[in-house]
């Protein structure tokens, strides 16, 4: 049995004011014994959530990281900089990086790489844009980007790794995938996996993002495949995150 992630992505979201105000609410959620709870704030907020959220069981992570210990690399935070401040895990690769930085495949894999190397989980975004999806792509771009994406992760390592399937086209657009969608292209993801690295696939969590939301995440976490949610939006609202976070498929 995979242990789900319910994680939330807060991207560009709340001051360190308000996420502290955020973790102090959540620091009152029950603990979950079989699902793990991650948030992700922005860098800011990373320190003071973590510390908040210090001996509760839920998950700190950072959105993105710069693959260097450290350097002459202005505006960027390093690997060991999101490990002193609290992060565990580390979004790595999403498509608004890929979209709106120009972030490469090549570049996803170093982050990916350096993540691993300070201990820290990071979860591989892949997913295709609309005009990817409607061309029939949707399979050869996911493989393309899990490939060259983890080309940098052995076997040893692989079994840290969290892949988000986000197709672009269902993020922030209300337009979310059906859960039979999502869990055919996580049913690929994982043959994928299963091809560079054997039965160790069976254990990797696949996570869904792209509008999901209070009334979808039941079905959605119905489907065998999906492995939790990535929740962008609806992760900055307590109300809807906590009933995201209480998703009746184990309960
Ligand atoms: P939305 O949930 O707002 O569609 O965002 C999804 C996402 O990008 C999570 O990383």
């Amino acid at each position: 049995m995979i242990k789900p992630i319910i994680a939330g992505n807060w991207k560009m979201y709340k001051t360190p004011k308000e996420a502290e105000d955020f973790a102090l609410k959540l620091k009152k959620l029950p603990v979950y014994g079989d699902r793990d709870i991650l948030v992700c704030p922005p860098f800011t907020a990373i320190s003071c959530v973590s510390r908040i959220l210090a001996d509760t069981g839920i998950y700190v992570g950072a959105q993105n990281v710069f693959p260097a210990k450290e350097g002459a690399f202005t505006g960027e935070v390093s690997p060991l900089m999101l490990k002193d401040a609290g992060a565990q895990f580390v979004i790595c690769g999403h498509s608004e990086r890929r979209q709106i930085f120009k972030e490469t495949d090549d570049f996803v894999s170093e982050k990916v790489k350096a993540v691993i190397e300070y201990d820290m989980i990071p979860i591989l975004c892949v997913g295709e844009t609309l005009q990817e999806n409607e061309n029939g792509e949707t399979f050869s771009v996911v493989r393309r980007q899990l490939e060259q994406g983890l080309k940098n992760v052995s076997s040893d390592m692989i079994k840290n790794i969290v892949i988000a399937y986000e197709p672009v086209w269902a993020i922030g657009t209300g337009k979310n995938a059906t859960p039979q969608q999502a869990n055919e292209v996580h049913t690929f993801i994982r043959s994928v996996i299963q091809k560079m690295y054997g039965d160790v696939a069976s254990s990797i969590r696949i996570l869904y993002g792209g509008s999901v939301k209070p009334d979808n995440i039941d079905s959605l976490m119905a489907e065998r495949e999906i492995n939790g949610v990535l929740v962008g939006g609806a992760s900055l609202i307590f109300e809807s995150f906590t009933r995201i976070v209480d998703f009746n498929k184990l309960m």
